[in-house]
């Protein structure tokens, strides 16, 4: 090195990151960098930026995991060169996803768990696509071989999640989401008759409407559509939206039958990320029976030397969420779960408790029945001086995220306030937001808004940009 080098070199060896000359100055964001940069120096960058994100075990919106044992990190640090597909090259990790297949098909009442099919996906979107796509073939099947048409397929569902939206857009079904009427908020067995016909390729409930929190009677719109079998020759099969609540139902009331003890359950979707307490990235779907999935959707993949079968959407993908997954099974047990599970529960509770006894609000959702959550309105008579988009805005000055969001057909003059306890949110940080809502109130009643924000002018707001609209905030999952 030129000596008139040395003390660059020097510098740039011995400089504190703040103190470099790479961070002295704005980076381009958006034209593709020239030159390479000191690891430390970006690395600095992106955590500082990371900051901007807030905290993700303040926001009370989101369904995912946001707190997780150290071992949990590890292995997500030790499996990041996994590749899920890869089942020739990473044999024990294939042998790992199998294991929680028949894990969770056991956990669901599958009569015959070790033997069913499933697989893992990337989360409850891809693994609904999956069982939505089966119930689709299975009908399309039924009507070919009965001599009928089959090109108008129709689904049946409650207030649903967006990726049943996607699903029938992508593939061409309609959707027949029931609406909401007055305090019925969820879909249930009365609705069922009029809304099936020959063309449904099945009926989704969902257990934990991401709206309400709130589970849908399995049971009964199985039992409805049993009657609909005896009175019109319908046999319509059941897959069960349990994005949240697969994780949940097990293990706080295992005696709800919602899953295959009910013969009408063909298949049932979960997200592993989400109280099933694995890192963010994991899904499963699994079907009752193996006949249940058609062969025509499983692709034999010679690849590698290796023959495998696979039927995910996607190819690649990372390995590390499931093997965290099959550490919570095998660390947790029935056990760990119930008793994670029961202290969000809990603490969900007494969220409501005390958040129905301010005097602006009315509960939708207590906590109790279904998800560890929590929803409110407020009242018609209150003259609040305030919206929930209001509050929703004034509670992020403390950082907490609880979104307000109006509720779709025929509801969407309900406009609904909803939080969600998960794993890592003791009940002092419950504590703390209790007194930050009232803060935000009693700063409302002394500081009335004259012009209160409505859910367009919300969505115009950063943070709202999520918790805007009933149907982009039912998807944060
Ligand atoms: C009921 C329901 N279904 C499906 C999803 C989508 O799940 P994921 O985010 O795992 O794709 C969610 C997410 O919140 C949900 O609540």
């Amino acid at each position: 090195m030129a000596l008139h080098q040395k003390p660059h070199a020097r510098d740039a060896q011995f400089d504190d990151v703040y103190a470099s000359t790479e961070l002295s100055v704005r980076i381009p964001k958006y034209t593709f960098p020239e030159h390479q940069r000191d690891p430390r120096h970006v690395y600095g960058l992106l955590q500082d930026e990371l900051i901007l994100d807030g905290g993700s075990r303040q926001n009370l919106a989101t369904f995912c995991t946001t707190w997780a044992e150290p071992e949990v990190r590890q292995l997500m640090a030790d499996c990041f060169d996994k590749n899920m597909i890869d089942k020739d090259e990473y044999p024990q990790t294939a042998e790992i996803e199998n294991r929680c297949v028949h894990m969770l098909a056991n956990l669901w009442n599958a009569p015959h768990a070790a033997s069913t099919i499933g697989c893992s996906t990337t989360g409850s979107s891809e693994a609904a696509m999956l069982g939505g796509m089966a119930l689709k073939w299975k009908w399309r099947e039924r009507r070919r071989a009965a001599g009928l048409p089959a090109d108008r397929p129709n689904l049946v569902t409650g207030p649903v999640q967006i990726c049943w939206h996607k699903f029938c857009r992508y593939w061409d079904v309609e959707l027949r989401e029931v609406p909401m009427e007055g305090d019925r908020l969820i879909l249930t067995a009365d609705e069922i008759a009029s809304y099936c016909d020959e063309n449904t390729i099945g009926v989704v409930p969902t257990l934990g409407v991401t709206y309400t929190c709130q589970y849908e009677p399995v049971k009964e719109i199985a039992a409805a559509l049993d009657r609909l079998q005896a009175e019109r020759g319908l046999d319509i099969p059941i897959h069960v939206d349990a994005a949240s609540g697969g994780f949940l139902a097990p293990f706080i009331d295992p005696e709800l039958e919602w899953d295959f003890r009910l013969p009408r359950v063909k298949s049932i979707n979960t997200s592993g990320h989400k109280f099933g307490l694995a890192p963010l990235g994991v899904g499963w779907a699994i079907w009752r029976e193996r006949a249940d999935l058609p062969e025509d959707l499983i692709f034999d993949v010679n690849y590698l030397g290796g023959h495998m079968p696979t039927f995910a959407l996607n190819f690649s993908r990372p390995g590390g969420e499931i093997v965290c997954q099959y550490y919570n099974f095998l660390r947790l047990g029935k056990e760990g779960y119930r008793k994670v599970h029961e202290a969000c529960y809990e603490t969900a509770q007494f969220l409501a408790r005390e958040i129905g006894k301010l005097a602006p609000f009315e509960l939708i959702y207590d906590g109790h029945g279904g998800l560890p959550g929590a929803a409110w309105t407020l009242r018609h008579d209150a003259d609040a001086g305030f919206t929930l988009y209001d509050l929703a805005d004034r509670l992020r000055t403390t950082g907490w995220l609880v979104p307000a969001y109006s509720m779709p057909a025929n509801r969407a003059d309900l406009v609904v306030q909803r939080l969600l306890v998960r794993h890592g949110f003791s009940r002092d940080l419950g504590g703390a937001l209790v007194t930050d809502i009232r803060r935000a109130v009693e700063h409302f009643a002394r500081h009335p808004i004259a012009a209160p924000m409505t859910e367009h002018e919300a969505g115009g707001h950063n943070h709202a940009g999520r918790a805007r609209h009933a149907r982009t905030t039912a998807s944060i999952g």
